[in-house]
């Protein structure tokens, strides 16, 4: 009989830059306010990165290293890495190249992927169906995010610079034949209908020789009530979908850990879904929105504060850009 192989979070770890931008830092370069942007978000401050010291991928490096120690193994037992970014050091290769040659990984495959909010979802989805497969044993999953630079900070695109900042996160994904600790289920879902709700159009190779670069496409672009609005409605979706396939109810989370996206959406799924507040991790007073580094990042905290046991249900759940959703659900 073969005993079927599943996969499991052996390690998580996080780096955020140095760098510590509040809301009143942000009034230099806009017409905003610390009290506007912690009703409408709940941000406090954020990350930025430091030119000439912080990459995306040296985010990511502090990231996985930390990830790799607390699961207890080294670097040379990564036979794959999936890695998450909307905002890669070179427009090409990715940058999990970049996180692989620092680990000194030569030969082991990478992939990069986008998916933005939901990419730490999809990638560590990618990775549990490498395990499952048997194509791998020990995956690196990681997001990182180095998105200050690509923000409007004049007050024409403050509806946007003020949500995001840089991070990475990581997560060691290992195989295992334990059925009571592991993933259970991933669940991932895109819409391409809304792709420029949210946007970035710059570099993009559709020009012709005679354009120029257009400026005004090197700034994330987003349509902020429409993102909001879907949002709701896909993590309610999302968290049920991975719920209803593995018999459970909103009742049996422990944590719910969703991308950090806006305070009032997660409040919202929280009430929705009738847990109580400390069944849901938010962080996103102290580091905004990083994106694909958002869950990964909550998950290693909410690890440190000794919120994520073994045994418990732990639910991960995305909205972003694409449109794209996302869930997991895991039995630690
Ligand atoms: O992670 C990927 C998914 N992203 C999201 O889920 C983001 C979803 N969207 C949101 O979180 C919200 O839409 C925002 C936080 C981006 C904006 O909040 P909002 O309540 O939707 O505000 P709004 O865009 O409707 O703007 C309301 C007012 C406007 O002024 P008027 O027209 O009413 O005079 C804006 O100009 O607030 C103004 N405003 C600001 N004021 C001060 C917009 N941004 C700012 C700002 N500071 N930073």
């Amino acid at each position: 009989m073969t005993i079927p192989t599943y996969s499991k979070i052996t390690g998580l770890g996080f780096y955020v830059p140095e760098n510590v931008v509040t809301n009143n830092d942000l009034t230099q370069y806009m017409e905003t306010s610390d009290a506007w942007i912690q009703e409408r978000t709940g941000i406090k401050q954020r990350r930025y990165f430091t030119h000439g010291k912080d990459t995306n991928a040296s985010l990511a490096t502090a990231a996985s290293r930390m990830a790799l120690d607390r699961a207890g193994v080294t670097a040379s037992s990564v036979d794959l890495i999936v890695y998450a970014t909307l905002s890669p050091d070179y427009y090409f290769p990715g940058s999990a190249f970049l996180l692989q040659r620092e680990l000194g990984l030569e030969g082991v495959p990478v992939i990069d992927i986008r998916e933005q909010c939901s990419g730490f979802v999809y990638a560590l989805s990618i990775a549990d169906q490498f395990i499952k497969t048997g194509m791998a044993k020990t995956a690196l999953v990681v997001g990182s995010e180095i998105q200050s630079g690509l923000m409007d900070k004049s007050t024409r695109g403050r509806n946007v610079a003020v949500i995001f900042g840089d991070g990475a996160g990581a997560a060691v994904v290992q195989a295992t034949t334990d059925p009571e600790h592991r993933i259970l289920s991933t669940h991932l879902h895109a819409d391409g209908r809304f792709a420029e709700e949210l946007y970035l159009k710059e570099p993009t190779s559709i020009r012709t020789h005679k354009d120029n670069f257009d400026p005004e496409g090197s700034n994330v672009v987003m349509n902020g009530n429409t993102v909001f609005k879907h949002a709701v409605v896909r993590f309610m979706e999302v968290i049920n979908e991975s719920l209803t396939a593995n018999g459970y109810t909103a009742d049996d989370i422990s944590l719910l850990v969703p991308h950090q996206a806006n305070v009032r959406i997660s409040d919202y799924v929280r009430q929705q879904l009738k847990l109580p507040e400390d069944r849901v991790y938010n962080n996103i007073q102290r580091y905004g929105n990083t994106t694909a580094a958002s869950i990964p990042i909550a998950l290693s905290e909410a690890f440190e504060e000794g919120r994520v046991k073994s045994g418990d249900l732990i639910c991960l759940a995305a909205f972003g850009s694409g449109f794209t959703w996302a869930s997991a659900l895991i039995k630690w």
